[in-house]
């Protein structure tokens, strides 16, 4: 069943929100409890059965990445790695996976995403759907901060990046299934305001073409990038460790 989908780690960006933290290192080499931040999503995707994983990160701290994490052979796994030339978004970073996927679906996780709840059943849940995009949705405090989802039952109607006034407190989380329509989206997109290729439009092509399902999370979620988060991740994980 497994065999239909790759995994997808995306560990590029600035991090400048965490600096001086990430003055000299990529912020998912940080620690989190006693490993390094990219751990997590990388034994997320193994847990939930992915053995083939592509890496993308910047150019500036690959070395460190590739020297931590190597081959792949001692998570049982193997890494394909992907320099992002510049940190020109989340799409942009997404569109490097395209000949590694080769047609085959991506399970994507953006690499400072930490939660608790196994990938297994959403990923069964979008093998059983067969095609488009399938998201995790979280109920958050303060989803200004994030993509937010306004829902209608089943369906997601709209996805607004960090809205000033959110339409609900549902917040996109960094964990995203996508067939290999997606690359052809990308291909579509214009910068954003803020100058990046967003993810919250590739998203959005998936609801108008009626293409896009959602999951609730059910465990705990954070993102980790900046301290206020970091921080409410370390005590997370303590508490209740990630399955
Ligand atoms: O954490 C979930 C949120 O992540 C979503 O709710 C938003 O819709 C989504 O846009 C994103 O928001 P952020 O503004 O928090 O994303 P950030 O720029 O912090 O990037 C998150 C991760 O994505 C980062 O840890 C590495 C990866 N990334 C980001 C950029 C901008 C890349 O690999 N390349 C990039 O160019």
């Amino acid at each position: 069943m497994k065999n239909f989908i790759k995994g997808v780690i995306l560990a590029g960006g600035t991090a400048t929100r965490l600096k001086p933290l990430t003055k000299v290192t990529n912020k998912h080499l940080l620690p989190i409890g006693r490993k390094p931040m990219i751990y997590y999503p990388i034994e997320k995707l193994r847990n939930a059965g992915i053995e083939e994983i592509l890496i993308v990160t910047g150019m500036d701290h690959m070395g460190s990445v590739v020297n931590l994490l190597g081959s792949g052979k001692d998570f049982d796994c193997k890494f394909t790695y992907k320099v992002q030339d510049e940190a020109g978004g989340i799409a942009q970073a997404l569109a490097l996976a395209e000949n590694f996927a080769g047609g085959k679906a991506v399970a994507v996780i953006l690499g400072d995403n930490i939660f608790e709840d196994s990938l297994t059943p959403y990923l069964e849940k979008y093998a059983e759907i067969g095609s488009g995009s399938h998201i995790l949705l979280k109920e958050v405090h303060d989803p200004e901060r994030f993509g937010v989802a306004e829902v209608e039952c089943s369906k997601v109607v709209s996805i607004e990046e960090k809205p000033k006034v959110p339409k609900s407190n549902l917040a996109v989380t960094g964990v995203y299934f996508y067939d290999g329509g997606v690359y052809d989206i990308i291909k579509t997109l214009k910068p954003s305001g803020r100058g990046e290729y967003e993810i919250s439009d590739v998203n959005n092509h998936y609801i108008k073409s009626g293409k896009m399902t959602w999951s609730s999370m059910q465990g705990w979620w954070s993102d980790a990038g900046t301290f206020e988060s970091l921080a409410k991740v370390q005590k997370l994980v303590e508490e209740a460790p990630p399955k």
